[in-house]
Order: C-alpha cells, then structure tokens, then sequence
C-alpha cells in the first residue's frame, strides 16, 4: 500500500524583521548573516500568533479541499513542537477544537526537538497502514526564540507546517525504509523554565554533520541512496548554511553531475526558509514545500531524500517518490502572495513584540490582535486558560 503525504500547507507570522536591520542593530558585517548564516529574514510572531494559532491557520489552508467524508477519516491528529504551551494539555486538542475535527480521534503531542515533525510523519504513515482507509494530520509548528543579542537570535523564526497523511497520497509516497538513530547530547535545549533555547552553537552544528554522515554511510550499506536515481536531497534548515554544510560532506563522495543536481535543487528548497528563519519541526517541511513548488524540474517518480534532525539528537535519513499531479496539489501563488504581503518591522518594533509575555498570575489578559486576517489568533488569557478565536 502507498502511504505518503497528500496534502501540505504552511502559514507563518504577517511580521519580519530584515537581517541588514539586524545586522547594523547589532554592529554585524551583514554579509556574516547574508552568506555566512545564509539567512534573509525572520518571521516574528506576536503573544496572538502562537503555535497552537499558527498549527491550525496552516491545516486551514487545505481544509477547503477537503470534503465531510474525507475529513471525517481523520483519526489522528499530531501537533509536533518544542514551543508547546502546556505540559500537560496536548496542543492538539486547541487545535482539534479549532478545526472542528470529528470526536472519534486521537490527537495528541509529539516531542523530540526540531525531529518532532518527522516522529508525528512516521507515527502517523504507521497509522494509515495500520488502519486502512483513515487519515492522519500532522502539524509541525515552532517559534525559534533565543534571546535579543543572544548567539542564535540571527537564527530565530516561526511557522507552521500542515500536512494531511493518507493511503495513495496525491503529493509525496514515503518508502518504509529509512535509517535513524538517537544518542543523548547536549547541543541545544530549553528547559522548563525558560522562554529561550540555549545552544552550543559551534557543537550542534557538529553532532547535526556527524549523524548525517552516520546516517549517509548506513544508508549507503544498505542500497538506499543510489544517488544517481536520487533526485534531490534536502535537509533539516535550522538556517540555509547548516543544510548547505552537510550537502558539502557529500562533494567528494558522490560523482559531480549527482552533486550538482542535488545542489541546484538544494538552493530552491532554502528559498521559503530564508525568509521566515529556523521553524525547528517544520522546518524540514517548509524546505520540502519549497522546493517542489519552485522547482520547474522535478517530475512524477522522482525520488526525494530528506534528512530530519533534531537536537538531544535524533538524526533519521528517509526518502520519498513524488505522485503523478503533485504541482495540482501545491499552492505556490498563495505562499508567495502571503511572504510577499508581510509587514518590515523597525528594530525597535522587533524587540518590543519580543519582550512581550503573558501573565502567569492567572489575571485577565486580552491580547492585541497580530494578525485580523487569520481564522485562528490567541484572545485572551484568564485564569491560566488559553482562549483562541
Ligand atoms: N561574510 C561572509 N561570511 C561570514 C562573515 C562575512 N562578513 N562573517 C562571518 N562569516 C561566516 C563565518 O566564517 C561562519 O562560516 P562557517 O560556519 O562556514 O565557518 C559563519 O559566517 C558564522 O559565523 P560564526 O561562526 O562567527 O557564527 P556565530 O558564532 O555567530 O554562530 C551559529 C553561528 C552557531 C549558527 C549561531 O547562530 C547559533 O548558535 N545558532 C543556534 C544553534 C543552531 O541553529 N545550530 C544548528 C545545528 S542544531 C539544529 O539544527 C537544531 C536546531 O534547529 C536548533
């Protein structure tokens, strides 16, 4: 049975910040953050556009295709994210109630770092084989926040990834083999009582290069990447330089004409991330969505390789066969008439949305609107309950 994704969508924040303005912010050379990081902007959320908002704006986008039965068929739904706004309250139930999604399902949370988009994929194509007939939605949604003049705030970005999981899939057919491994590191974390992530900058970019290549060389032993009928090769973007360095270790490796062709495909699945910034679950996702909608080459059987990370680590390297009418599938004047439609924000402007928070004292907070257009914003708090329109 082929089981794949079926529909993909994304949404992300109505704000950015442009990574000149932040470079001259912050007495940076913006060449370091153009070339060297390999960035553009960031997306910046407002308290309103959270992950929980941004999740469901995303499935919304693809909601309109689907009709009663087929959205009846849902019977799982996960929202992967490290962002997560309660530690005991699944994200996905907000987001189950948001999309008026039927009863009879499970939804539930996922986590392991910016991985946690690849675990909800693979649980859920496990899903759809298991249960003939069902569906599963799966939403990656992040906010990467490091901190205002902190190593990674160059690094920083939001959004959402929506992806509907199904028997025949009219986009992207997974193959059930793949090679994954974990080991416990420390290169990036946030711990329960922060707001921003801490990272070993220079070393998670290490342990990320390692596991690719532990990943690249198993799956070379066991005949899955036959690069010459691999098509394209992408990679978790926590931001464009990362991905570009693990393509790099492959240079001498594979013959040149493979390697030009992953690299001329590599540079339009960074397209979409550079403009809104490290999306940790999704970002993967986004690079995915990139890359088939403004891609004019690839062609139905094209095989796909991606490689998810996620700091902690677990590094998994699997593939997939693009469907015939995949493009019908993609929304390609929609995503870039919403990156195009954002509003520039002035330094000032960025650092004050970022220095916002929501009370903890369990008072009445109604929160600025960011975003009017969207079906799904954050409203209000009261009595330590979240409240979404
Ligand atoms: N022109 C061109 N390039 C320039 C330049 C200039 N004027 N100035 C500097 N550069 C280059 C540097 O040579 C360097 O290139 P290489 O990486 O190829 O050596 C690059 O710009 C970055 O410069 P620095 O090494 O000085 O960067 P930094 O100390 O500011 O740290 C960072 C960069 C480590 C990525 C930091 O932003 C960070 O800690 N980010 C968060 C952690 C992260 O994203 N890690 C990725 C792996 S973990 C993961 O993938 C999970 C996840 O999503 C977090």
């Amino acid at each position: 049975m082929k089981v794949g994704i079926d529909r993909i969508e994304f949404s992300t924040p109505n704000r950015y910040l442009d990574l000149v303005d932040l470079a001259h912010a912050r007495g940076a050379d913006p060449n370091k953050y153009l070339i060297g990081i390999g960035q553009r902007k960031m997306a910046v959320p407002t308290l309103s556009q959270d992950i929980v908002a941004m999740g469901a704006n995303a499935a919304e986008g693809m909601f309109g295709g689907l009709d009663d039965k087929e959205k009846a068929s849902i019977g799982l739904l996960i929202v992967a994210t490290e962002s997560g706004v309660d530690q005991s309250k699944a994200s996905a139930l907000f987001v189950h109630d948001l999309l008026g999604l039927p009863s009879s399902m499970r939804a539930i949370e996922i986590k392991e770092a910016c991985y946690g988009g690849t675990a909800g994929l693979q649980l859920a194509a496990d899903f759809v084989r298991a249960h003939p007939g069902t569906k599963a939605l799966v939403i990656a949604a992040d906010i990467a926040r490091y901190g205002l003049n902190a190593g990674g705030e160059v690094t920083q970005g939001a959004g959402a990834v929506a992806m509907l999981v199904a028997e025949n899939p009219h986009i992207l057919a997974l193959e059930e083999r793949s090679v994954v491994r974990s080991r416990s590191t420390d290169d990036f974390w946030r711990p329960n009582y922060s707001a921003e992530a801490f990272a070993k900058g220079k070393y998670s970019e290490q342990v990320y290069l390692e596991m690719f290549a532990e990943d690249w060389r198993e799956a070379e032993s066991l005949g899955l990447t036959q690069v010459s009928g691999l098509q394209a090769l992408l990679f978790h973007i926590p931001f464009s330089k990362m991905g570009r360095k693990g393509l790099r270790t492959l240079e001498s490796v594979i013959p040149v004409s493979d390697y030009e062709r992953l690299t001329a495909r590599f540079e339009k699945g960074i397209m979409y991330g550079q403009e809104v910034g490290n999306l940790y679950t999704a970002s993967l996702y986004l690079s995915l969505i990139s890359l088939l909608e403004r891609d004019e080459s690839l062609c139905a059987g094209d095989r796909i390789g991606l490689f998810s990370y996620g700091s902690g680590s677990v590094a998994e390297l699997f593939f997939g066969i693009l469907q015939t009418g995949y493009r019908d599938r993609l929304n390609r004047t929609g995503h870039e008439a919403l990156l195009a439609a954002r509003q520039r924000l002035s330094i000032d402007e960025y650092e004050s949305i970022f220095s916002a928070s929501l009370v903890t004292d369990g008072s009445q907070q109604d929160i600025e609107d960011g975003d009017p257009a969207a079906l799904h914003a954050l409203i209000r708090m009261e009595g330590h309950e979240r409240f979404y329109r």
